[in-house]
């Protein structure tokens, strides 16, 4: 099946499972996949704790923009980004154009459980308790929810999140 939208762009809170969704659902339509996060470590020649530790966090949403910007002119792929792309209104608007954003939610124990599970996430220190990750969440999610499409997460294997917005995708297009 091909979608009618010239990407699929995948976003959510770290730990949403957008790179795992996004390899999955790539496959299935046939379109290119593609991961912002690995674009900026390609381009920095580093991982992202590090840029975070020795640039700081202003200097990664510039690169992060920056990558984003490099992807306009792409089609026929699905877009893994990262849990703070839709932090700027600009990268807000340049996702819509891009094609079709889809938000995997997930509740915040779920997102813990995986988040709590690799070190390599800057903005996800538990050194201080969860709290700030909690509220870090809250603050997020009426910017996840400008997403075109919803997909729910917490009951379902990465197989079954692609499947459903496949599903979502067929509905959309008309086609089903
Ligand atoms: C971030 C999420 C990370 C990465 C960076 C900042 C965030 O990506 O871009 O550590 O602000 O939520 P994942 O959502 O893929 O973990």
């Amino acid at each position: 099946m091909l979608p009618v939208y010239k990407n699929i762009i995948l976003t959510g809170f770290m730990g949403a499972g957008k790179t795992t969704v996004g390899r999955i659902l790539a496959q299935s339509c046939g379109f290119e996949f593609m991961d912002i996060d690995q674009i900026i470590v390609a381009s920095q020649g580093k991982p992202i704790k590090d840029i975070f530790a020795e640039e700081g966090e202003e200097a990664f949403r510039n690169y992060e923009t920056e990558a984003l910007l490099s992807l306009q002119n792409v089609s026929e792929a699905v877009i893994a980004t990262g849990g703070g792309i839709i932090l700027r209104s600009e990268n807000r608007q340049v996702l819509k154009q891009m094609g079709l954003v889809v938000y995997l939610r997930a509740s915040f124990e779920t997102l813990l459980k995986r988040v709590s599970q690799s070190d390599q996430r800057p903005l996800a220190d538990l050194s201080t308790g969860t709290e700030p990750l909690k509220g870090l969440l809250d603050s997020r999610v009426s910017l996840y929810e400008q997403a075109d499409i919803v997909a729910d997460t917490d009951d379902l294997d990465s197989r079954q999140v692609a499947d459903y917005i496949l599903d979502r995708l067929k509905k959309v297009a008309g086609s089903d």
